[in-house]
């Protein structure tokens, strides 16, 4: 896994940004996977710009999200439907068909979860996914213990993790369950952008990157990825080499 830090969010959110606009200069029809969360507005942002510039098309791009809260109909004002609409693919060309977001509402999630997984296999696999880092190391929302063969499937929050996100809430109660992608569908992944930004995250990153592989830390399975990235803020980064992780 390759690390590079960036002197701040803005430039780490503008080179995350020309990772995909790179990608989709090569190849128009790339099929990204995607995550939601405070760290990746910027590279939205970015994107956004780019496209209103006339630099990037998304049109024949396919979009997957990393997961979505079960229980969350896409019009909820906390779903990652509005989230990725308003920051994102509200924003730009996409073509809505070639749009995927977990449905939280599905009458049978199990069942979303495979039409998911077989979705993604469909559009033969992901081309590019960028994650954020729990900053208990969780990626997407698979949290600590995560099996490293796990597909797309229903899983309960952390108690930190719900915490976390409360703010999103009505009285400050993040739901209990999510759908996530898996973890080996993250790892089949051709290529892996994990973003960091902040303190918060510097000690997560740490262990994911200096302690040993281990499924209690999710994100530590990308060492074993052949293309895998790491974009650090100096915050982020500032926990490396401090022997935090041994
Ligand atoms: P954040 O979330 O970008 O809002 O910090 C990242 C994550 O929990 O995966």
């Amino acid at each position: 896994m390759r690390a590079r830090v960036f002197p701040g969010y803005e430039a780490m959110s503008a080179a995350a940004a020309g990772v995909i606009a790179r990608r989709l200069g090569e190849d128009p029809s790339a099929v990204l996977m995607l995550p939601t969360g405070t760290t990746p507005l910027g590279m939205y942002r970015h994107l956004s710009t780019m496209h209103r510039a006339g630099e990037v098309s998304f049109e024949r791009a396919t979009f997957f999200n990393l997961d979505e809260y079960l229980g969350l109909r896409p019009d909820h004002r906390a779903s990652y439907h509005v989230y990725m609409k308003e920051h994102f693919y509200g924003l730009i060309d996409a073509d809505p068909a070639r749009i995927f977001v977990p449905d939280g509402a599905a009458p049978d999630p199990e069942a979303e979860c495979e039409r998911y997984e077989a979705a993604i296999r469909e559009a033969g696999g992901i081309d590019v996914c960028v994650l954020g880092i729990g900053r208990n190391g969780h990626i997407g929302f698979n949290e600590p213990g995560a099996p490293f063969d796990s597909r797309t499937r229903v899983v309960t929050l952390s108690e930190s993790t719900r915490l976390v996100n409360a703010g999103d809430f009505e009285a400050n109660r993040a739901p209990q369950r999510a759908l996530t992608v898996g973890m080996a569908t993250i790892f089949e992944s051709k290529e892996v952008l994990l973003l960091a930004s902040g303190t918060n995250k510097a000690r997560a990153v740490a262990v994911a990157v200096e302690g040993d592989v281990s499924e209690s830390v999710p994100a530590s399975m990308l060492k074993r990825h052949p293309n895998a990235g790491l974009f650090l803020d100096e915050d982020a980064a500032s926990d490396l080499g401090s022997g935090v992780a041994g």
